[in-house]
């Protein structure tokens, strides 16, 4: 039953229509890489930003920053952290640490065919070095998305709170679904952090977590049929004490 559930893609419509809709609306999420270029109203971005506020935080400190952008401020944003990353400038880093050193198993090769189906997807071969590059670069124009977010978080806060931070995240990412929209959370956004600082004017004293596209995602685009498999619940949890 596990395996079987989780072999299945999450959008395939039969597997969803037998979840009740707030499974529906998470189960159907999914990184979106490619957007219609349907605008999204300031007023459906307030909302699922306000639900998503209901996320726990320890002791509701509600660590989130989000800085929301679109028309040219996003555009403008866009075009500078495409040069820098096309003309490979020097200089720029994550500013925090997402992966260890040192990929190790099961990780290491979950995230081996990550990569490699997304590929498979997109037709890029092994070796294709210049296409991998072009598809790294959409992620900074959101993916043609009319809403681009930044998302920050103070320097002083701990570990804990990058974990409420995560949830809140996920709430926005859900919330979006329920609207209909469809997002991609994006660390790729981090790396660029000095030139997002300086356009957006964020603090010092905020660390850009990641960036995430929100809009309407493109049914059309071979991209958007990548569905990374999920391990069954066997894999990860064990159940102590139900017997008997
Ligand atoms: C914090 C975070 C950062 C991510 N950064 C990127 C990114 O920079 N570019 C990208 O294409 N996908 C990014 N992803 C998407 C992951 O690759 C994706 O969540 C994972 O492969 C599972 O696929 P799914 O989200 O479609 O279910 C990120 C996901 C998370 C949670």
């Amino acid at each position: 039953m596990d395996t079987e559930i989780s072999k299945i893609m999450a959008n395939d419509e039969k597997y969803l229509a037998t979840l009740n809709p707030v499974d529906r609306a998470i189960a159907s999420r999914f990184s979106a890489r490619a957007f219609l270029k349907t605008p999204v109203e300031q007023s459906e971005i307030e909302h699922l930003l306000e639900v998503a506020g209901w996320a726990p935080s320890g002791t509701n400190m509600q660590p989130w920053q989000v800085y929301v952008t679109s028309g040219v401020v996003q555009k403008n944003l866009s075009d500078a952290i495409c040069k820098a990353f096309f003309s490979g400038e020097k200089g720029h880093d994550r500013g925090w640490k997402y992966y260890p050193d040192e990929f190790f198993e099961p990780y290491k090769g979950r995230r081996r065919a990550c990569g490699i189906g997304l590929y498979q997807t997109l037709g890029i071969g092994k070796g294709e070095t210049e296409k991998m590059k072009q598809q790294r670069a959409r992620n900074y124009k959101f993916f043609d998305a009319p809403v681009g977010m930044i998302i920050t978080i103070h320097q002083d806060l701990e570990v804990g709170s990058w974990m409420d931070l995560g949830m809140f995240l996920q709430n926005v990412m859900v919330s979006a679904r329920g609207q209909g929209l469809h997002t991609c959370p994006q660390a790729a956004f981090s790396d660029y952090h000095k030139i997002i600082r300086s356009h957006l004017n964020i603090p010092d004293d905020e660390i850009v977590v990641c960036g995430m596209s929100l809009g309407y995602g493109d049914p059309d685009a071979v991209v958007n049929s990548f569905r990374p498999e999920r391990e069954p619940v066997s894999s990860y949890a064990r159940f102590i004490g139900f017997e008997g």
